[in-house]
């Protein structure tokens, strides 16, 4: 087993404790190596912990943060991840952080790895800490169930950090992290809220498909432990 989950009362509760271990991970970062990188999700989940961690005394300008994934949508769009991050993350002494986009200029993800590739040399990695969320599906990061790239995207040729997805199941092609890359940090969470979803994480630890259930190729792997956080509401 490479994962632990620990429950809180509520999400307030658990942004509190998960803000304040993220930051004392990217502090240790900026000291032993100079930088630190944060890799966080979309969604709707990360919001109050985006909003808590933009609060926190912090040396900011030292510290990298990246998408695990990104819609191809412009970044104005209400979809856009770097949207998401810009108005809640990076604001107040967060707003001193550098952020590295995922979403290129190109019309499609579809080819544009290379690109995301070359700006992710810029994030000191392994990262210090990699946020992943999980969809009712059981999908994380841009990992679908069905989805054709899905292969890809966990058993990348060596050395590959993204992959280009079409989701089946939800709008916007995207570009994610791979799972090698997602791994390559010294902490990874999932930030998992709401009954539904504790339900679905049920489902996904007992054996089962992959490709059911992409959560399990992060619960399964043995690079890493995966700190699940976890609140009803
Ligand atoms: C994205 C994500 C995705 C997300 C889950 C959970 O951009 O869609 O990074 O993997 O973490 O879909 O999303 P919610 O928090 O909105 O349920």
């Amino acid at each position: 087993m490479s994962w632990s989950i620990e429950k809180f009362e509520s999400d307030n509760a658990l942004v509190q404790k998960l803000s304040a271990s993220i930051a004392a991970a990217l502090r240790d970062g900026v000291k032993s190596r100079g930088s630190a990188s944060l890799a966080v999700s979309g969604g709707n989940t990360p919001k109050p912990l985006f909003e808590a961690l933009s609060n926190i005394d912090l040396p900011w300008e030292k510290v990298v943060i990246t998408l695990v994934d990104e819609r191809w949508v412009d970044s104005q769009h209400p979809d856009s991840n770097a949207r998401l991050v810009a108005e809640h993350l990076l604001q107040h002494r967060a707003a001193a952080a550098r952020f590295v986009p995922l979403k290129t200029s190109a019309a499609e993800p579809f080819g544009a790895e290379p690109d995301v590739e070359r700006r992710l040399q810029d994030v000191p990695m392994p990262f210090d800490v990699v946020v992943l969320g999980m969809g009712d599906d059981g999908h994380t990061a841009s990992f679908f169930p069905g989805a054709a790239e899905l292969r890809t995207a966990l058993q990348p040729e060596e050395g590959r950090l993204c992959c280009a997805v079409h989701p089946p199941s939800a709008p916007h092609n995207r570009m994610t992290l791979t799972l090698p890359a997602i791994t390559s940090t010294k902490h990874l969470v999932l930030h998992v809220v709401g009954r539904k979803k504790w339900q679905v994480l049920q489902r996904a630890i007992q054996d089962g498909r992959t490709e059911e259930m992409p959560i399990r190729a992060v619960l399964h792997q043995m690079s890493v432990l995966l700190d699940i956080y976890y609140a009803a509401e």
